[in-house]
């Protein structure tokens, strides 16, 4: 039994130390808002913050994340109201979806470290989180729409 940290509450879980945390979440907590894409650390779908730092569970024991704290997309709010996801929905970002909790995960973590992104900014931060759809230049717009909400 292990004791992790997700969303603001301490969960025991009976897991495998090796198994990657992107499957402790979504099969064993049910938090299945996190995506599984390429499961070689290729795609960022599956990214997740530890201790606010974005990270791809996919690769991740979840021996290596136990005492540390988790947050899944889940955990930004409990009815959308993030900014970000305020910023998401107003830009009307997502086409099917699958990348986009991924690619909110890595937004909120860039706009922590720098409140006010440049273009250049955002394309670094969220080069990782690759969009079949090809949503980038809405990815772009609502960081930047989130940036104004976040300090509004
Ligand atoms: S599923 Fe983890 S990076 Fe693609
Ligand atoms: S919205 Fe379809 S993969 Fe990004």
């Amino acid at each position: 039994m292990m004791k992790l940290h997700v969303n603001g509450s301490e969960r025991d879980v009976d897991a495998p130390p090796d198994m990657p945390l992107l499957w402790v979440l979504r099969d064993l907590m049910n938090l299945t808002g996190t995506k599984f894409g390429c499961g070689i650390a290729q795609c960022g779908a599956c990214t997740v913050h530890i201790d606010g730092a974005p990270l791809r569970a996919c690769v991740t024991p979840v021996s290596a994340v136990a005492g540390k704290k988790i947050t899944t997309i889940e955990g930004l709010s409990a009815d959308g109201s993030h900014p970000v996801q305020k910023a998401w929905a107003e830009l009307d970002v997502v086409q099917c979806g699958y990348c986009q909790s991924g690619q909110i995960m890595s937004a909120v973590a860039l706009l922590a470290k720098v409140p006010t992104p440049s273009d250049t900014d955002i394309d670094q931060a969220l080069s990782g989180n690759i969009c079949r759809c090809g949503t980038y230049p809405r990815i772009r717009a609502a960081v930047h729409h989130a940036a104004k909400l976040g300090k509004g």
